[in-house]
């Protein structure tokens, strides 16, 4: 086993800061996961997996335990008929070449999940979600090694705790499983419209009407280039902070103050997944038929309002991106310390102003 020590953290995060690993080690196969593991439990060591670290920030204390990168590859199919196609993927595979094999393969689910960065293996941990759809809603189960019963475990996706990005993974269960493959179920047929409000605006002035999962891998593509920077050039977690869910009566209030705040029905709980979050986050508050209450506040608008967008801060190193306030980027911070201290400039602004407390998206690892 090729077993690294004190390994400096920050090339294993898009945002490129934290301390140092005291071991981190590769795995690409099932049994180099289980094997690793039991290194680490003999010296009585904690494990954390990652992938490419793209929703990662690390402490500056870095890690005294066994860091598994995870580089299990592959994706196969495992059955087909006339309708669907159900496929696995390793987790250490790109997430993005997944979709980009299955737009190629006219399979509709996961196109609107196109150039999400990271690794397969992150996907259900945060339940990456974009332009109304979201992963939990094409998982069938996944594969992981649970670190409490001590071996391999299929959980399927109604045993994950999926939410508006948030999993079991992400909470009660923080650390316990080290996922190795996920199985998604995609469809052949073309997705279909009502569609988040920014894709439709731009697949109507680029007068594209053939909603194939092609064209809807390219116009998100050109999206994502405008809002996201590209975390190989400049260092970046993507949105870092999640959009607020809150009450009615609450968004009321707001919008006395601040008429032109944006707010957008929260799933039901039970109509979650790619349907129920297309037709609430296409229709402006008020609008729809299915409101419960809860409102889902933007927090990249509140975050811009409070001057936050396209900021460059030289006490801390770190700035916000130019296309959206949501995007906090490291510019030439040192330290997670920074990092946070410019975080808690965003957020104690937006609170003395909306009396919303923000939440951080990317995990502060362990
Ligand atoms: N907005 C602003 N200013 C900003 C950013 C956004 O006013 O600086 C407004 C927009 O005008 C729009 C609303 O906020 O009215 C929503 O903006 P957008 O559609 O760009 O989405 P977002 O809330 O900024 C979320 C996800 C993204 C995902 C996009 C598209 C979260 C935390 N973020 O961003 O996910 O790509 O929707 O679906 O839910 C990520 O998680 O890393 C991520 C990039």
């Amino acid at each position: 086993m090729d077993i690294r020590e004190n390994v400096d953290l920050s090339a294993y995060s898009t945002m490129r800061l934290g301390g140092k690993a005291r071991y981190l080690a590769e795995a690409d196969s099932e049994t180099k996961v289980k094997n690793l593991v039991n290194w680490a439990r003999q010296r009585s060591l904690p494990v954390v997996m990652i992938g490419e670290g793209s929703n990662i920030v690390w402490r500056d204390e870095g890690y005294e335990g066994l860091i598994i990168v995870n580089k299990i590859p592959g994706i196969k199919v495992l059955s087909e008929d006339n309708d669907s196609l159900t496929l696995q993927a390793g987790a250490g595979e790109i997430w993005d070449k997944v979709v980009e094999w299955s737009v190629k393969k006219d399979l509709s689910g996961i196109e609107f999940l196109s150039r999400i960065p990271g690794c397969v293996g992150g996907a259900p941990v945060q339940n990456i979600g974009a332009y109304g759809a979201e992963l939990g809603s094409v998982l069938v189960e996944l594969e992981a090694y649970d670190t409490n019963l001590n071996k391999f475990v299929t959980l399927a996706s109604k045993d994950c705790a999926f939410a508006y990005r948030t999993s079991r993974f992400k909470t009660v269960d923080k650390g316990r499983f080290l996922i190795t493959a996920i199985t998604l179920r995609l469809i052949k047929a073309n997705p279909k419209p009502p569609f988040y409000e920014s894709l439709q605006l731009y697949l109507d002035e680029h007068k594209i009407r053939n909603y194939t999962p092609k064209n809807i891998r390219q116009a998100v593509t050109e999206i994502r280039k405008i809002k996201l920077p590209d975390p190989s050039v400049v260092a970046n977690n993507g949105s870092f902070f999640t959009n607020p869910i809150i009450s009615h009566a609450e968004f009321e209030r707001l919008q006395k103050k601040y008429p032109d705040i944006r707010g957008w029905p929260a799933p039901h709980q039970n109509l979650s997944g790619a349907v129920g979050n297309r037709i609430a986050e296409r229709q402006v508050f008020g609008a729809g038929p299915r409101d419960d209450g809860r409102v889902k506040i933007s927090a990249g608008w509140m975050v811009e309002q409070a001057g936050f967008k396209d900021v460059h801060d030289q006490q801390t190193g770190m700035g916000t991106w130019w296309g959206s306030a949501l995007v906090m980027i490291n510019e030439k911070a040192k330290t997670t310390a920074d990092l946070l201290a410019f975080k808690q400039k965003i957020v104690a602004k937006v609170y003395e102003m909306f009396g919303i407390m923000l939440e951080q998206e990317p995990e502060l690892l362990p």
